[in-house]
């Protein structure tokens, strides 16, 4: 029986992480499945409660764990506090504890989405690319600090450092993943300005060599922000480092119509990371109108690679789309003909696709 260690966090996670256990019971009870559930503090909620956003109890739970699934961390109330009280270091130690260093975040354009996003529908149609990020490095891990505090000399620096054998790591997992897709890896560095991104390329080259039947090319990522918009169906595997991943994650999410839409999973050791990629969105937090959709993509990605379920998957996927299809839609993706829903409306339609 897997068990899943649920983190609902801060802000719309409680609400979003309700839904995607919704969906995972509907899953449980069609498919004949059990799920056990354990669920516990991270982040703001972990510090008010324990004073540390990733306490002892929360990690301990991941040493019997067989997937994690992640709602959202942060929020106003500890935007004041020091690095180690804040909610997102708690995100942060978790993703280094687990050893997650390949964060990959499909963006696939939905035909029935393609007139929610701001952008124009015959730039968006059938973009479909997967965004490898890498997830336990560079300048979210490098050395930081102060310097001369107080003083009107004071410094703050933050480092960006790789080291070859984890851009290797990363770059295999998308030039693997480019196998079962159209075969094309684009590299994102700026290695006309950085080191480490000029190892980058170098570690990229190499990786490239075994992979033959893979086209691959580099792109600068200020001018790979550009072509994201401009021409998005160029796309088919990304790979970058970690705070670039971050920065492309959130423009490509708009292809989708929504950051609401894009789900994630963080591989590295035995037990995977799920999580949406988006935040936990405090201005709407107890509405009850953010959109479940990454999350429970999330679960669907979770039944593929932890629980090799792949007709379930599918299956969530597939209701998702059908949902949305039917014009079911939450604030962030609605047009005034839709039928606007709250999130547990919309969970209540995924399940409900899910039975037919
Ligand atoms: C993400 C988020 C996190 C990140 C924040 C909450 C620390 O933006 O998962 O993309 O920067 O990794
Ligand atoms: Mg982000």
């Amino acid at each position: 029986m897997p068990k899943i260690v649920l983190l609902p966090g801060d802000g719309v996670g409680p609400e979003i992480l309700e839904e995607a256990t919704r969906v995972l019971n509907a899953v449980a009870q069609k498919y004949g499945r059990t799920f056990e559930y354990q669920s516990c503090p991270i982040g703001g909620i972990a510090i008010d409660e324990y004073g540390d956003p990733l306490p002892e109890v929360t990690l301990q739970a991941f040493e019997s764990a067989d997937a994690i699934l992640l709602a959202a961390v942060g929020g106003p109330k500890w935007d004041k506090e020091t690095a180690a009280r804040r909610p997102e270091t708690g995100l942060l130690r978790m993703r280094k504890a687990l050893g997650a260093y390949a964060n990959i975040r499909p963006v696939a354009v939905n035909q029935s989405l393609v007139d929610s996003s701001t952008l124009r529908p015959e730039v968006l149609e059938g973009a479909d690319m997967v965004i490898v990020r890498e997830l336990t490095g560079g300048l979210y891990f490098g050395d930081k600090g102060r310097k001369q505090t107080g003083t009107p000399e004071e410094q703050a620096f933050d480092t960006l450092i790789y080291s070859r054998s984890e851009i290797e790591r990363i770059v295999r997992v998308a030039f693997d993943l480019a196998k079962g897709r159209r075969r094309k890896v684009t590299s994102v560095d700026k290695a006309n300005v950085l080191e480490s991104s000029r190892l980058w390329r170098e570690v990229v080259e190499q990786v490239a060599a075994d992979y033959p039947e893979i086209q691959y090319e580099h792109a600068l990522v200020d001018s790979c922000a550009m072509q994201l918009i401009r021409n998005p169906r160029q796309y088919d595997v990304v790979v970058t480092e970690n705070m670039f991943g971050d920065i492309l994650s959130d423009e490509a999410a708009m292809l989708t119509g929504s950051i609401g839409m894009l789900p994630s999973a963080s591989l590295g050791n035995r037990v995977a990371l799920y999580e949406p990629i988006h935040g936990s969105a405090p201005d709407i937090a107890g509405k009850g109108i953010a959109n479940p959709s990454g999350i429970i993509l999330s679960v669907a990605m979770m039944l593929r690679h932890s629980f090799g379920y792949e007709a379930e998957a599918a299956a969530v996927e597939s209701a998702v789309g059908k949902v949305i299809e039917q014009g079911y839609r939450t604030a962030d993706i609605c047009r005034p003909q839709d039928k606007r829903v709250s999130t547990s409306e919309f969970g209540s339609r995924v399940v409900e696709a899910l039975r037919a």
